[in-house]
């Protein structure tokens, strides 16, 4: 099979899993269960999902054993973006081309939902049976930083302290891209890797994280090139929100045609990291360009 098509065997086969192991009946609180599979299953590209797929893949030839924290990862991307669209922060009315989380279910449930679905993926690692138990716990806590005070959570408060008259220089705005956005991506190559590798590799582990850091990067400026340049039915997001936040972006800092040089130079550098570690032509190479090359 050709990588490309691997890489949407990864994304169908998240989507079943996802499905599989979402609560479906609550017994008292039936709007949390619902608003948790409505958060996970409205859409999205599964992006870091199937990079955690693909770095395990690349190691091991198979994926199966990775379909759980792949789904847990997704799970955790999923709160941060019905927290991200609340009143209280972007205030996004939609998201995956559908009403956002806190249109249907309230702000308050949508609170709830999204903290719902930290613990959920918490509990879908440590429950992975597939998996030795030091490795899940490795993995528990690869997450738990990437989503904590130092990563995701970490650069969302940076970022929501931030006007547009604030005086932000490039590297700033890299640092901050690289907790809010970057970690996770770092995160789904060390999961797959943890996975994956039969023998513990620093050198690889090194080079790997470095391709995380780069594609993280790379996929938050693409998604600030396409904010300010792509309609709502390309997005699935309100039309030019960063604009409308007063964001400080690439594109701010840029302009539109240097910020998208620039992400297609960090592909360049990611692909690079690949090619160091002898693995140019396997699937994570397809999903590094699936992150970037959804502008030209
Ligand atoms: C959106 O991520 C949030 C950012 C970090 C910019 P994605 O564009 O990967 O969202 P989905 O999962 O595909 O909807
Ligand atoms: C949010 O970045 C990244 C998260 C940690 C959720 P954005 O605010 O740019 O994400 P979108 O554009 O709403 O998806
Ligand atoms: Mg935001
Ligand atoms: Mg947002
Ligand atoms: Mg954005």
């Amino acid at each position: 099979m050709s990588t490309e098509g691997l890489l949407d065997e990864f994304v169908t086969a998240i989507e079943s899993r996802l499905d599989a192991i979402l609560p479906t009946e609550s017994g008292h609180s039936q709007a949390l269960v619902d608003g948790m599979r409505y958060a996970v299953l409205n859409g999205g590209k599964r992006l870091r999902g199937s990079l955690v797929c693909a770095a395990t893949h690349t190691l091991s030839d198979s994926y199966e054993n990775a379909l759980d924290c792949a789904c847990a990862l997704e799970c955790m991307h999923a709160y941060s973006l019905v927290h991200d669209d609340l009143p209280v922060m972007d205030d996004a009315d939609t998201r995956r081309g559908q009403p956002s989380c806190h249109r249907v279910f309230g702000p308050a449930m949508a609170t709830l939902i999204g903290d719902a679905l930290q613990p959920f993926s918490f509990n879908v690692i440590l429950d992975c049976e597939d998996i030795p138990r030091e490795k899940r716990l490795e993995i528990a806590k690869v997450v738990s930083r990437a989503a904590g005070w130092h990563g995701m959570v970490g650069g969302q408060a940076w970022d929501i302290r931030l006007t547009k008259y604030s005086e932000l220089r490039l590297e700033e705005l890299r640092r901050l891209h690289a907790a809010k956005t970057g970690e996770f991506f770092v995160a789904a190559v060390d999961i797959g890797r943890i996975i994956g590798e039969e023998n513990q590799d620093d050198q690889l582990a090194v080079g790997m994280r470095r391709f995380g850091t780069y594609l993280g990067e790379a996929f938050q400026v693409v998604d600030d090139v396409i904010d300010c340049s792509q309609p709502s039915d390309v997005t699935g997001k309100p039309i030019g929100q960063d604009e409308r936040l007063g964001k400080q972006t690439f594109p701010v800092l840029l302009g539109i045609d240097q910020a998208t040089a620039y992400a297609h130079e960090l592909l360049g550098k990611a692909l690079d990291e690949l090619k160091q570690l002898g693995l140019t032509d396997s699937v994570l190479a397809d999903v590094a360009k699936r992150c970037v090359e959804r502008i030209n």
